[in-house]
Parts: C-alpha cells; structure tokens; sequence
C-alpha cells in the first residue's frame, strides 16, 4: 500500500439505505440503534466508514431525500443521541459515519421554504428560485423535473412558481443567495463537528441554475429534461470550491459527490487537490443498458465487451486524474446481479446467481479505487413474467430498497413488525448468516 494514500483511498465504505438495514424497535422501520447492533458484523467486513442515506427530520416523501430540519435526527430513525451514539460506538472500531448532504434543495416543509414561500417579501424570499407565471399563466419554462413532470409548482401563498429538480416537496435552494450558502456551510460544519467522517453530496451537479430558458422538446410531453439544462453547468465550480475551503479545508476527512453530468475529461477540475471533491461517482457503467441517461424506460442491449470498455475507460481515468467509487448496485440502482447477469436470475438453488455475485465482487475489490459496498450486495430480486411490468420491476427503486436479510428467522431478522417494504421470498436460504 503506497504510503502516501489517505485513510479513505485504503478501506471498504458501505452504503447503509437506513430504512432497510435493521430495525431495532419492531416499527418495521430500520434505525440507528439498528445500524449500531451491527457494527462489529461490519467490522468484521471490513468496513472502514458507513455512507448514511439521510436520517434528518424529514415527511419522507423521497425516503428523507427531502430534509426539513438538517440539524434534527427523524424519528422515524432515533434521535440526535442515537446519533451521538453511534458515531462514538463506530469510531471505537475505527468506522466513521458519512453523511449525506442533500444541498440541492429541502423539504417544501423545511422553515426556510416555508417562510420563503409566505409572500415576496420576507428575509428568505431569495432562498429559493422563484419566478412569475408566463403571461397566459402558464410555468416560466418547458423543464421537466427528473421524476416526471413539470420543473415548476405554483405556490398560491406567494402568487408565482418555484423550481424543482425532483419532486414538488423537493424545492430547489438558490445558491447565488450568499446567505444560503453560508446557512449550508454552517450545516456541514456542525456535523463535521460532531466527528463525521465525511459527506456523501447528493445532486450536487444540479446546484448552478444557468438562465432560466425554454429547452428543445425531447418527449411526448413537449417539455425537456432539466438535467440536459442545468446539470454541471458554468461556475457551478465556483461554489464548490467555496465549499471546499468553508468545509473541508485542514479535516481529515473525505467528500464524494453525486456527480451525473460531469464528463471523464473534466475529472481533474472535480477531484483532487486541485478539483473540489475527493471522489466522484461515476455512473458510466450503471447506465450501460439505457438508451439515454434520461428516459429510464428505453433499455439497448449491450455486451460484455462494453462493459470491460467503460470499466477500462474509467480505470484509466482515475489512474491519471483521480479517485473513483467502485460501485456496481446501490438504493437508486437494479439489483446488480439482475442488472449484469440478467440471464443467471432465473437459477433454481441460487449457485449460478452465488458464481455472478463473486464475480462482481472479484472486480469490485481488485479495480483502483475505493470500493463502496451497498448492503444488499449478493441478494438478489426474484423475477416477474408480467411483460408490462418489466421496465418497472428492472428500474424500480424499491427493488433495491427491500429489508437486509440477516437471518433464516421471521422477516429475515430485520424486523420483530412488519416490515416497511416486504422481504424477499428468498431471505429463507439467502441471509447473511448463511
Ligand atoms: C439522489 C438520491 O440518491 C436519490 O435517492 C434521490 O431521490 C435524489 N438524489 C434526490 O435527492
């Protein structure tokens, strides 16, 4: 190991998707007392630092990618001492918790919404993007938002639209405002205060809004994707290294952002000492069988030799650019073993699906970079015949979202409750303990 690698170019990170890892109090919910149950399992793995999804006081209406309260724990998921407790618990085993910072946009119920959308005029009205209805009433522009639908929502308090680049309850923050940026920064540095080990940016590519103009059509309905408009768009760097010396500047700790839309040739500017970030996901392999990265629903078919293509290209790219994630699934993605092997998935016993699992993991630990382990690696989703159903069962998230399955016990042994989203049927033979 080169000596001068840092701690986190050397470990295992595992992505935990809070809601599904293990619940502690039989509400059917996971927690962080269940995620502080298991730490000496992930010890035992290998893990080095856990990225959290957002447990943040949050409606969930995007499984709490939509925060209302960045400085409160959810209590669906415990409280601020649980949290205490389990960055304390995970450091005694040299495990450090990552959050996710979600700085694109908040809740439409976060204070700061809900005061920016009281009327035009108050001390947050420029905390958001807002604008006025066209002349016949209609959105300030054609953008649709990356779930589907119109970019813009009409806010009837405050008589005009305001942006979004994922759900309505998703308002996107406007970070020209200084006071914003600075609010985001102070909500960093309280967490770096706490002793996290660093921070998983969510959409961080989205957070420069170019000029607010009507795109070319690229659907049926007439409008165009907002991520073609505003992902990694001019100076949006500008903020991020602002956010590097705010943030990150003399901590020993490491960033990954979220970066769709950030080109391989551009990697130098994003990370590294001279970019803004430590690593970058990359998410050339994951959208190997899609036509297009915004229409989830047109897969292509592809071949082995294009995948070894991309992973090559990335590989290299990180050998003289950078560092990468290696990730192959997590809670967004299909299954990985359905998404590469997708003609293993039907076997009887689950060897063949075992043979494709070890063969993820084989490249997973052996190409440059830091590998990000989802923990539902090696379990995998049963299949539908029902053809209309097919693009959902491949894309849906919530395949990817399913309880962790410990155990040949009741609900796998996530849950004394019912779980929030049903086990898989297969969690009898397929479990972490088997
Ligand atoms: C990316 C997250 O991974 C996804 O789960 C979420 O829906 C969007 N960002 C919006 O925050």
């Amino acid at each position: 190991m080169s000596e001068g690698m840092k701690w986190w170019q050397k470990t295992n990170v595992c992505e935990i998707y809070i809601r599904s890892f293990n619940d502690s109090d039989g509400d059917g919910i996971g927690d962080l007392n269940g995620i502080t149950e298991k730490l000496d399992y992930l010890k035992e793995l290998g893990i080095g630092a856990i990225w959290l999804t957002p447990c943040y006081k949050s409606p969930q209406a995007d499984n709490g990618y939509d925060i209302a309260d960045y400085y409160e724990i959810d209590e669906t998921f415990g409280t601020m001492e649980d949290m205490d407790h389990l960055i304390a618990e995970a450091g005694k085993r040299g495990i450090r918790i990552v959050m996710d910072l979600v700085f694109n946009h908040t809740s439409d119920q976060n204070s700061w919404f809900l005061e920016s959308a009281s009327g035009k005029d108050n001390p947050k009205s420029d905390w958001y993007i807002w604008r006025d209805a066209r002349p016949d009433g209609s959105e300030p522009t054609n953008w649709r938002n990356i779930f589907g639908g119109s970019a813009w929502t009409w806010s009837e308090t405050r008589g005009q639209y305001y942006l979004h680049t994922f759900l309505s309850e998703q308002p996107d923050l406007n970070w020209e405002n200084p006071e914003v940026r600075e609010a985001l920064y102070n909500v960093a540095n309280f967490w770096l205060d706490k002793g996290v080990g660093g921070f998983r940016m969510d959409a961080v590519t989205y957070i420069k809004k170019p000029a607010l103009t009507d795109g070319e059509p690229d659907g049926r309905d007439g409008r165009a994707a907002i991520h073609k408009m505003t992902a990694n768009t001019e100076g949006i760097l500008d903020f991020l290294h602002e956010f590097k010396d705010r943030v990150q500047r003399g901590r020993d700790i490491f960033t990954v952002g979220e970066a769709n839309g950030v080109r391989a040739s551009e990697l130098s500017q994003w990370v590294g000492d001279e970019g803004v970030f430590d690593m970058v996901f990359e998410f050339s392999h994951m959208l190997i069988d899609l036509n297009n990265e915004i229409d989830w629903s047109s897969r292509r078919n592809w071949s082995l030799a294009d995948l070894k293509r991309i992973l090559g290209d990335s590989q290299r790219n990180t050998a003289e650019n950078g560092w990468y994630p290696i990730f192959f699934e997590n809670h967004d993605q299909p299954r990985c073993i359905d998404h590469y092997f997708p003609w293993v998935s039907d076997s009887e016993n689950g060897s063949e699906e075992s043979m494709a699992a070890k063969v993820i993991g084989t490249l997973m630990f052996t190409l440059r970079g830091t590998p990000f382990v989802y923990h539902h690696f090696l379990i995998h989703e049963g299949r539908t015949e029902e053809e209309a159903l097919e693009a959902v069962r491949h894309f849906s998230r919530d395949s990817a979202r399913t309880p962790m399955q410990w155990t040949a016990e009741e609900n796998a042994g996530f849950t004394t409750g019912e779980p929030w989203l049903p086990v898989n049927d297969n969690y009898r033979t397929c479990n972490a303990d088997s």
